[in-house]
């Protein structure tokens, strides 16, 4: 398979995409393409195969956040300013079923960060956020993804990742 990640388009199929989410495949197929063109409120991206350049196969959609200081471990926040922090949101990331297990995951999370990356080049914002179902913790810890401390013991585990780090990482 050669696979293609790009910015959702219009006409992308996604009404047979199947994460074995609801909220994952409702967002997809409901409001990602409204909430990336009409409101600005996030960009969501999709990996595709070449050989079937419309089937949207992955995803994941990227927002920007700011979150009080307070709620990150204080050894992070040292010598900061007591302003919100400015973060790059993942705020959906999903592989349809029929295709885990080959690798899509990765490369849409390396493409995630490649952008925040570039984003963060440009626009302050000091590290990467995402709500982690609880069953995926260790899926974005092999990515340097850390817990933040202390957040809601039931429902997603938020969790961190700091620009610099992967940037050092994008580097070696
Ligand atoms: C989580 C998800 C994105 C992974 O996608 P994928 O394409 O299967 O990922 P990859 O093929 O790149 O990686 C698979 C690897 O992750 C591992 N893995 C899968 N689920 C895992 C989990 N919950 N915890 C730890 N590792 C996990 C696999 O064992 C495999 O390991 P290997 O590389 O050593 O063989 C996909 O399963 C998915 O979309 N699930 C449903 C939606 C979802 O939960 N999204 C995350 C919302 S927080």
């Amino acid at each position: 398979m050669a696979l293609v990640i790009r910015r959702l388009e219009e006409h992308d199929e996604v009404e047979n995409f199947d994460c074995g989410d609801d909220a994952l495949n409702n967002y997809l197929k409901r409001h990602a393409w409204t909430n990336q063109q009409k409101s600005s409120i996030g960009v969501s991206y999709v990996a595709l195969d070449e050989d079937a350049p419309r089937t949207v196969l992955g995803y994941f959609t990227l927002a920007m956040a700011s979150v009080p200081r307070d709620a990150f471990p204080k050894k992070y926040v040292r010598g900061l300013p007591p302003y919100d922090l400015p973060l790059i949101l993942l705020a959906r990331l999903a592989v349809d079923r029929r295709f885990t297990g080959r690798g899509l995951g990765h490369a849409l999370i390396s493409e995630a960060l490649r952008i925040s990356l570039r984003v963060a080049d440009e626009v302050g914002c000091r590290s990467i956020i995402t709500d982690a179902y609880r069953d995926r913790v260790s899926w974005y810890a092999r990515y340097g993804f850390v817990p933040v401390e202390g957040a809601a013991v039931t429902g997603p585990q938020r969790m961190f990742l700091d620009v610099r780090t992967v940037r050092a990482a994008l580097q070696r």
